[in-house]
């Protein structure tokens, strides 16, 4: 059944909301327990469609996984022979389904992973993924779909230099190579917490990595690797729109279980047009000034720079703020989807090549709106808060891939958010 939010504008959003393990993260942290034969324990794993798919994903090539949602804990049991095909069905539905590759190639010597789909945002090439695994003595190619890689007399190690730090093609390197006799030397490597992360966890089951969060990764390939217990990082983005949803509402919001660290251009953005930031016991907490937000510039960047998964909820506090402000995406083609809907909703927003030019206006007005992906949808629904009378966001499974139960949260934090069933689209 389809189904929407239904939200009523005028709160300002007050009070503690949590924060699990981020999404982007344990899916990453699940693909490599492939490395491993044995039981891994995931700990802090978030809620969310995107997990029971990749637990899906693994029962497939022959693992055992127990997920329980309300306890936060997934167990992957690999056993000492897997598959090494990950289907279009689940790939499509699953964009991240493609951090396999790395642990298929190094576990099994081959690996036929369906070329993704996932979400709406753009083109996303692979070709950073493919030439690593080929460095590492891979050879890869695009059949039917499938990207296809075999290594029939194994991998080595290999000096790689990615021409742009992707995140993806990091970690699949990084999980090939740990494996790979030799000595791996990644440069112009991603630095995001959720590397580093992955890092922790190959290093606790015997891994010999250095330079994780740093652009040079060493790797010293080992001969096998052992199951353990890891909790997954804190997600920094699921935290950071808290941040922004208590910047958009004139709110004040602890993040409970955030990691401000993790967000430091971020935060030091929103301190810049007035928020006060302070570390608590258990998070972080965002105070917004008096009175109407002021405009903020932003230029997505790889980590530490602002994230790209940021700029809708950017787009957002811009579209109500005193002043003109420029969004600039400089990782992703085709990301600003929110603006059409925002305009719906009476947002002075224009796109111009990967610019978004917002000129804010005192309120914008409730309308129907539609999600095209998860933090698009998750912005709409703040939207929603500083619209006058009512929003509804439909496509809310978008939002459900990245946030468990949001319109709990959110009323957690006094806002009018419900649930419903979405109107029967016209047949
Ligand atoms: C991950 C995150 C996503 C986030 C992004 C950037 C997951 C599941 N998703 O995506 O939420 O927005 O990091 O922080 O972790 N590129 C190539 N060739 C490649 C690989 C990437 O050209 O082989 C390009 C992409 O088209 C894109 C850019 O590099 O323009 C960034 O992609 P990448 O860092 O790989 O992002 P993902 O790992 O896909």
């Amino acid at each position: 059944m389809n189904e929407r939010f239904r939200v009523v504008g005028g709160t300002r959003l007050q009070g503690r909301v949590p924060v699990v393990g981020a999404k982007n993260s344990a899916l990453k942290l699940m693909a490599a327990a492939l490395l491993a034969e044995g039981r891994t324990r995931l700990t802090n794993v978030p809620a969310i469609l995107d997990v029971t798919i990749m637990a899906e994903l693994l029962r497939r090539l022959g693992a055992v996984v127990d997920y329980d949602t309300t306890a936060g804990v997934v167990e992957i049991d690999v056993p000492a022979t897997i598959g090494h095909r990950a289907d279009y069905e689940l790939v499509r539905a699953l964009r991240a389904s493609i951090s396999v590759l790395g642990p298929l190639i190094a576990r099994c010597g081959e690996a036929d992973v369906a070329v993704p789909g996932g979400d709406a945002i753009g083109s996303r090439g692979l070709d950073l993924h493919a030439a690593g695994l080929e460095a590492l003595g891979a050879k890869v190619h695009v059949a039917h779909g499938y990207l296809v890689a075999s290594a029939p007399s194994g991998l080595h190690g290999a000096d790689i230099r990615l021409d742009f730090p992707s995140v993806g093609a990091t970690e699949n390197i990084l999980m090939a190579a740990v494996l790979a006799p030799g000595t791996t030397r990644l440069d112009n490597a991603a630095r995001e917490p959720e590397i580093v992360d992955i890092a922790t966890l190959l290093v606790e089951m015997g891994a010999r990595i250095h330079g994780a969060g740093t652009s040079l990764i060493e790797i010293e390939g080992v001969d096998a690797l052992h199951p353990v217990e890891h909790a997954v990082v804190p997600d920094r983005i699921a935290a950071g729109s808290w941040a922004f949803a208590a910047a958009t509402t004139r709110g004040d919001v602890e993040i409970v279980g955030g990691n401000a660290a993790h967000l430091e251009v971020t935060l030091e953005l929103l301190t810049g047009v007035g928020c006060e930031v302070t570390d608590t016991a258990d998070g972080f907490r965002v105070l917004a000034p008096e009175g109407r937000p002021r405009s903020l510039d932003i230029a997505t960047l790889p980590y530490p720079g602002f994230p790209t998964d940021l700029q809708p909820f950017a787009i957002t506090y811009n579209a109500v703020a005193d002043g003109s402000a420029m969004i600039t995406e400089n990782l992703f083609e085709a990301r600003f989807r929110t603006v059409q809907e925002l305009a719906r909703l009476g947002a002075e927003a224009r796109i111009d090549g990967h610019h978004v030019l917002v000129h804010g206006v005192g309120q914008l007005s409730g309308a129907p709106v539609e999600a095209s992906d998860i933090r698009a949808g998750a912005a709409l629904v703040i939207a929603g808060l500083v619209a006058d009378g009512v929003t509804t966001v439909s496509g809310v499974q978008h939002i459900d891939r990245g946030y468990a139960a949001y319109e709990t949260l959110m009323q957690g934090l006094g806002a009018d958010v419900t649930r419903e069933p979405d109107v029967a689209p016209f047949a």
